[in-house]
């Protein structure tokens, strides 16, 4: 039903600029975000993100193709934008002289949405209220984003689309952000659209993901089942110069937290182990787990891991992180 369906992007497309400076931002994408769950767009930096986001708030004008909110194209009907969307864009400008409180209730008033009382429920949710009677001017980078964030809420949207949520805030403020950000999808029934560069944000955030690279979409799908199978198996043994003679010709290994990690499915394990014990290799752990979506993006955009240079490329690939392993049943 058209009304399940939050935002339709047909064959949209951005290009900047004339001739030879032409930047192909956004590469005509075609994605469909059903309502009530959390959708991740992520891509490296350059990759279009931002501008998509841009068009389908209407801030700026595709070259080709068409944003559809709740089955609407926008093209022809602004009010639900108004009425339906909250965003969140790339450095949320405010009025420096205003309070944080006073820069809602204008944003409020302008919007014709102002309710004292919401506004300072939002500003204790973003962590803002002992804060909200500072000037904005003199806000942090990542105050500035909480400001930002409860604007995007003002109106009590429908939909929040949220360009890179995190940015600028620290550990407890990311924490907090996708606490929030799964209570607006899980407790208050709305849909949210974020980007973001981070795998692991969206990985732990996110319902569904986009990737997009170059302006183009490279996968989409769940995140459950696009990091389903993706599973490699990491081998603490000696000596491993042993492991990569025996294992180095069928499998491409990767030296990374005192072990090697390879690409394998579960099933694999017996027959790999077998052959490390018939070549005399001492086996101190072997560990099936889920390839993390970083490691999976990697892939997809076609960028290998050793190319993010050696220092710690392993562990950014494979994080040891205990959530990142699927015990066994
Ligand atoms: N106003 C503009 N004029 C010219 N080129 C632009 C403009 N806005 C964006 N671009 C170009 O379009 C491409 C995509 O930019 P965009 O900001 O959408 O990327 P992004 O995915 O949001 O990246 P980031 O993670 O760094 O925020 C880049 O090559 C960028 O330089
Ligand atoms: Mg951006």
């Amino acid at each position: 039903m058209a009304s399940d369906s939050a935002i339709q992007l047909l064959d949209l497309s951005k290009t900047f600029g004339r001739r030879q400076k032409q930047v192909k931002a956004v590469r005509g994408i075609n994605l469909e975000v059903t309502a009530n769950q959390v959708y991740g767009f992520l891509g490296p930096n350059g990759a279009g993100k931002s501008t998509t986001i841009r068009m389908i708030l209407d801030l700026i004008r595709p070259s080709r193709g068409e944003v559809h909110l709740y089955g609407q194209p926008i093209k022809q009907n602004r009010t639900i934008l108004q009425k339906r969307v909250g965003g969140l864009v790339e450095g949320a400008r405010f009025y420096p002289f205003l309070s944080g409180r006073d820069n809602l209730e204008l944003i409020g008033r302008t919007g014709g949405f102002y309710d004292a009382q919401r506004i300072e429920t939002l500003l204790e949710q973003v962590g803002m209220a002992d804060r909200a009677a500072r000037q904005a001017g003199g806000y942090s980078t990542g105050m500035k984003q909480r400001l930002g964030l409860a604007a995007a809420l003002l109106s009590d949207p429908d939909l929040v689309i949220l360009d890179e949520p995190t940015n600028g805030l620290d550990p407890a403020g990311i924490q907090e952000m996708r606490l929030f950000i799964r209570e607006l999808v899980d407790e208050q029934g709305k849909t949210v659209f974020l980007s973001s560069h981070l795998l692991s944000e969206v990985e732990q955030v996110c319902d569904r993901v986009a990737i997009i690279n170059k302006g183009e979409i490279i996968r989409e799908g769940r995140v459950a089942d696009l990091l389903a199978g993706q599973r490699q198996l990491h081998i603490e043994a000696e000596p491993l110069a042993g492991v990569t003679a025996v294992l180095g010709d069928h499998y491409s290994l990767t030296h990374e937290n005192n072990g090697i990690t390879l690409a394998a499915a579960k099933e694999e394990t017996p027959q790999i182990v077998r052959k490390l014990v018939a070549n005399d290799i001492a086996i101190f752990q072997v560990r099936s787990q889920r390839q993390s979506l970083e490691a999976f993006f990697l892939e997809a955009t076609g960028e290998r891991a050793e190319e993010q240079g050696s220092r710690g490329a392993g562990e950014s690939v494979s994080p040891p992180s205990s959530k990142k392993e699927v015990s066994d049943d």
